[in-house]
């Protein structure tokens, strides 16, 4: 995944950062060693989305969390940050260096017992994956983003949300002749969505796009 470009005026995002509430030590110290020591750390999805996706959770209440695309565990451990002791997240990484590193912070955390991490390609993870999830964010795998669309609906509970991550590839949808695999996989996710009879959604243009979808 290319660092994504920034989507908006010079110095909002930055400005954004300053009036969003901090990340927690925990997540600072994780967001540092990844920052410091692993490959494409622009991969966290960042203060703002991590507080936006805690909002959303603690109004919505979820019991099953789904994350697709653990990498270092920063987005998993925030969203855990939010969830009571009763609720779980499966989250399904497919680098097995990262997921140690995962592994190591979740466990480390005072949220492990929330946590489940199933190393390996998500799409396999999925087919094995029974009942109903009422939060799924779909962050991996972009140039095949298109594949998970029928089976993470399936997936989601009644009145579950899908938040799909990256869906402006840092602008790069709004060129028909970028051929990137990215570019190709979310443009190809972004009509499937909005062509499907059953779905309802909204492209925030949150850091590199979030799609949040549910059913009609
Ligand atoms: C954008 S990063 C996830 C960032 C994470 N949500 C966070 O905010 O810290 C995407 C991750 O998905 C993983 N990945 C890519 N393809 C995958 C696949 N087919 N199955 C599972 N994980 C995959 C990559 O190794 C990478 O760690």
């Amino acid at each position: 995944m290319p660092a994504p470009i920034p989507l908006t005026l010079p110095g909002v995002e930055e400005y954004a950062d300053a009036c969003t509430t901090p990340d927690s030590e925990d997540l600072l110290d994780l967001a540092r060693l990844t920052t410091a020591e692993v490959d494409r750390p622009h991969m966290m999805v960042g203060p703002v989305e991590a507080r936006f996706l805690q909002f959303l959770l603690t109004a919505l209440r979820p019991a099953r969390i789904l994350e697709i695309g653990t990498y270092t565990g920063y987005s998993a451990l925030s969203m855990a940050q939010v969830l009571p002791a009763d609720a779980h997240i499966t989250t399904c990484e497919l680098n097995e260096d990262f997921a140690a590193i995962a592994a190591k912070h979740f466990a480390a955390s005072p949220h492990a017992d929330k946590i489940t991490l199933e190393v390996g390609p998500a799409l396999d993870t999925i087919a094995r994956l029974s009942g109903k999830f009422d939060f799924i964010l779909l962050d991996a795998d972009q140039p095949h983003f298109d594949h998970y669309l029928e089976p993470l609906t399936a997936l989601l509970s009644d009145n579950g949300i899908l938040a799909a991550d990256n869906t402006l590839w840092s602008g790069s949808v709004l060129d028909e002749s970028d051929h990137r695999p990215g570019a190709d996989g979310i443009r190809r996710f972004n009509r499937a969505v909005a062509a499907h009879p059953g779905l309802v959604s909204v492209l925030l243009t949150v850091r590199d796009g979030l799609m949040l979808i549910r059913r009609k």
